[in-house]
């Protein structure tokens, strides 16, 4: 059989990016908005985006910062706090300012200080979510220092989200970034109300690409990437034809000081060739007839959103990725820097 060469589906979106804030939202936006038509934007600022007016200013700086001629439209989210006000919530959701709220289980990860201590302490704000259908974004990993980072996420749902899931059946959840067999699981057999994000960097490395032959700090992320089983059931999942699955990158930019350093950050620049990541993905499972559905379909489905208009064509083609970025006036090593991927966004 011949190899398909080109494919074109509809414009996709990114359910699950950090933009970042100035000069580096600057820098790093044009990546997203070549590729997709909206992004479910991360409010892990420092502040963080925790209320309507944060939400708003932001929108409108990324919306300034936007390349000449770009359509791209940010779709904003707010930070949960302990002392976060259902009523504030409810009034930016009505206002179409907030798309969903984020919970950070407090010091989970980058910017997560003002976190969420315990779910408890914001079951007011989520019955009024549920009233309203407004989609909560889980970032879900445990935070106890006794639980193994490996084992943070699978904790997180036998410990939290289990009982969250039964105590509010009609809340819509995306369990975010998941990255093991039994979060796969989980989602699978919950109800339509549950949904979940996958990243190119969990389809396609496990643990040995951070820790085997020397320490990767670029392929470092959180939840952090686990063993060979993990990746295998996330791809299964992927191009199951599931409307649960779909397309969120986490692309998180760090600067190459940050990351290769005594404590490095956690976060992968994966911006710059995400969507034809996903392409060497479902081409390698011989399922690039499902690509559109994860990538452009079941996302706005799940947020009740309508589908994009227009489409986007990629094309088999050897792309060499560059080993750094000058951004901002710094350098980002970007996901898969100095190597070759076979598919190409064709603008
Ligand atoms: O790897 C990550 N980086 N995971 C997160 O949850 C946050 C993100 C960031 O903001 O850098
Ligand atoms: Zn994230």
């Amino acid at each position: 059989m011949t190899q398909q060469q080109t494919i074109t589906i509809r414009r996709p979106d990114d359910w699950h990016v950090h933009l970042r804030d100035g000069v580096m939202m600057q820098g790093v936006l044009g990546f997203t908005a070549r590729q997709f038509a909206r992004a479910i934007v991360m409010p892990n600022l420092s502040p963080p985006v925790a209320d309507v007016a944060a939400a708003q200013s932001y929108r409108e700086r990324i919306l300034a910062a936007l390349p000449e001629g770009r359509s791209f439209q940010p779709l904003m989210t707010c930070y949960l706090t302990d002392d976060s006000d259902p009523a504030e919530i409810a009034r930016g959701f009505a206002a179409g300012i907030f798309t969903a709220a984020k919970l950070y289980p407090a010091n989970a990860t980058t910017n997560s200080a003002q976190g969420v201590t315990a779910v408890r302490n914001i079951m007011p704000v989520l019955e009024r979510m549920q009233q309203t259908g407004m989609p909560l974004l889980v970032h879900g990993e445990v935070t106890d220092h006794e639980v193994d980072i490996f084992d943070r996420e699978a904790v997180f749902i036998e410990r939290i989200l289990d009982k969250l899931v039964r105590d509010l059946p009609d809340l819509k959840i995306v369990f975010e970034h998941i990255t093991t067999s039994e979060a796969v699981q989980f989602v699978q057999s919950a109800g339509p109300k549950i949904a979940a994000t996958i990243t190119p960097q969990h389809l396609q490395i496990n643990r040995n690409a951070i820790l085997a032959g020397g320490l990767r700090p670029h392929f470092y992320c959180l939840p952090v990437a686990k063993r060979e089983e993990h990746r295998i059931a996330l791809r299964k999942a992927a191009i199951s034809g599931s409307p649960k699955f779909f397309l969120g990158t986490d692309s998180a930019p760090h600067e190459r000081g940050a990351k290769e350093s005594s404590c490095g950050c956690a976060g992968i620049f994966n911006a710059p060739h995400a969507l034809e990541s996903y392409a060497a993905v479902f081409d390698e499972e011989n399922a690039l007839d499902r690509l559109e559905a994860f990538a452009s379909e079941f996302g706005p489905r799940f947020y009740g959103l309508p589908l994009n208009e227009g489409t986007v064509t990629l094309q088999r083609a050897e792309v060499q990725v560059p080993e750094s970025l000058t951004i901002a006036g710094g350098e980002i090593v970007p996901y898969h820097a100095g190597q070759v991927i076979g598919w190409r966004l064709v603008e």
